[in-house]
């Protein structure tokens, strides 16, 4: 049996102790666009999102709501579940850290590293950051507050079970600089090695049920739930098949790559490798963390009450723009300021400008000279070769830039060579020669006007996919199944009728 390229993308399961906000609608943007390339240039792709749903800010949410930690989670999965089918995630698979199939594969690894000595019973001081849920030793705190969020922390003292993660310090260190590509971009990279400079403390990760009983329990100690990092990084490999899909799992989790935001760059890049590590298991191929959405200088988060509702900027937009505007606008790895007239301006003049005017253009031409029916081509000329030419030129760059993780300079790449269809028809005049009668030479104009259009908007349709879909259906074109078939020039039939709808994107009025 052959073995097909293999595409795993993850986005971090979310906490279910608030409804999704655009932070997490990007990163799941984000990797579905991802996992749509990977299917569309054939790649056998494994999307996997879900929630997580254990630990102190989730019992804390539920306790405010008056309702058990589960029912908590249950009412924010499902807004999470209805959000991600708004906005066409594609995954293939959605965890979430209560279900049984997890909690084997937590036990099963903790009992495992519990066994080979590399989890301790020790005594815990520290000061613990509640919202963050995580502790600080002294000289990591701000102003006596917690380095991460600037909140208050307690100090507390008590047992608890502790990773020895600090033997894996310089076998970790070895790792990232042998492996270049494992941390994206290469400046979070040097981050965490400067991390790692300083030494290494071993990881508490338990808490004792009589504080905080909502976690998976340890297997070996009834008394203590486990730590809500520990038990969510193992989403990862219990999705990936491990323990219940061996033969699936050799071949999905080293081609693993996990979108994260760079507020979780050391869970990600320190404790999970040595986690993995302990746990006898390979490695991620990368974990590429990107920058946040800022919205007036500020981190967007639930904690600060600055977000933005994907669904409020839906309703006025359109899925297919807002999935375009986060993909467009952000530069992986950079922090991005959020700002409605950007997004504005550039529904107006990429959207309905650029692409929905083109389109209804070329059509009203075809209606007027073929009565709406593609023409046959005559020869080409060198502009139409050209045109032809840049299509297939772009298909390789896309992919590229794809691979690359640069999707906004795909996006912008393909957004250039559509403005060249409209400067391809201002050169070309087809209104102008039909005037003289020439009309195989206006059909071979319109022709390749509308096939440099289809292979553009296939390559947008990971982007847009009701916006593109609903392209070819102008166009009197539906691909076959697979969608990888129809990237070559010369598929639209002469003589298929094509039927000129509303405008793809609509003038917005903003009341
Ligand atoms: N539950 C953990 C992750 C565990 S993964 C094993 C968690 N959850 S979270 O609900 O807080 O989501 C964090 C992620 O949401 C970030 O890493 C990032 O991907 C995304 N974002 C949240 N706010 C964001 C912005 N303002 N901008 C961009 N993305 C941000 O941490």
């Amino acid at each position: 049996m052959m073995v097909k390229d293999v595409f795993y993308v993850t986005t971090p399961i979310y906490y279910v102790n608030d409804e999704p906000h655009i932070g997490h609608a990007y990163t799941t943007i984000l990797a579905d666009v991802l996992a749509r390339y990977a299917r569309l240039f054939d790649r056998q792709t494994f999307y996997l999102t879900g929630t997580d749903e254990h630990g102190q800010k989730v019992r804390r949410a539920a306790t405010l709501q008056g309702v058990s930690p589960l029912q908590q989670a249950d009412e924010m999965v499902q807004r999470y579940l209805n959000t991600w089918d708004t906005l066409q995630i594609s995954y293939d698979d959605f965890i979430r850290t209560t279900e049984e199939r997890h909690i084997q594969v937590v036990q099963n690894v903790l009992q495992a590293l519990w066994e080979s000595g590399d989890i301790y019973l020790g005594e815990y001081r520290g000061w613990y950051c509640v919202p963050d849920e995580r502790f600080w030793t002294e000289k990591d705190l701000v102003n006596g507050n917690c380095p991460d969020c600037g909140r208050q922390v307690e100090e507390l003292g008590e047992s608890n079970y502790f990773f020895r993660m600090s033997h894996y310090q310089s076998w970790l260190i070895d790792y990232i600089e042998d492996n270049p590509s494992f941390i994206q971009p290469s400046y979070r990279r040097n981050e965490v090695l400067g991390f790692l400079t300083k030494p290494l403390g071993d990881l508490c990760i338990t808490r004792p049920v009589s504080r905080m009983d909502w976690g998976i329990r340890l297997p070996f100690d009834d008394n203590f739930v486990t730590y809500v990092w520990f038990d969510a990084l193992l989403n990862y490999v219990t999705a990936a098949g491990y323990l219940s899909d061996p033969e699936r799992f050799e071949l999905q989790w080293s081609q693993a790559i996990h979108l994260i935001g760079k507020d979780i760059l050391t869970t990600h890049c320190v404790y999970w490798p040595t986690m993995l590590k302990a746990a006898g298991l390979p490695q991620p191929k990368t974990i590429f963390a990107h920058g946040w959405w800022i919205l007036s200088g500020t981190k967007m988060s639930k904690s600060i009450g600055n977000i933005v509702k994907p669904l409020d900027l839906i309703n006025v937009y359109g899925v297919d723009p807002f999935r375009y505007f986060l993909i467009r606008d952000m530069t992986l790895g950079r922090d991005s300021e959020f700002s409605i007239s950007r997004m504005a301006n550039r529904y107006e003049k990429e959207l309905a400008n650029d692409l929905g005017n083109l389109l209804s253009r070329v059509l009203s031409m075809v209606e007027t000279y073929f009565q709406g029916r593609i023409p046959g081509t005559g020869g080409y000329s060198n502009q139409d070769s050209q045109l032809k030419q840049g299509a297939e030129r772009l298909l390789g760059s896309t992919q590229q830039l794809v691979t690359d993780f640069a999707l906004n300079g795909a996006i912008s790449e393909i957004m250039t060579y559509i403005s060249g269809i409209n400067v391809y028809l201002e050169q070309t005049s087809p209104w102008a020669i039909a005037k003289s009668g020439d009309y195989e030479r206006v059909g071979t104009i319109l022709y390749s006007a509308l096939e440099a259009l289809r292979l553009s908007s296939i390559l947008l349709h990971p982007v847009m996919p009701e916006k593109t879909a609903a392209l070819w259906g102008q166009l009197g074109w539906q691909p076959a199944k697979k969608l990888s078939d129809a990237l070559s020039w010369g598929l639209l039939e002469p003589g298929a009728v094509v039927s000129k709808g509303a405008p793809l994107f609509p003038r917005i009025e903003l009341s």
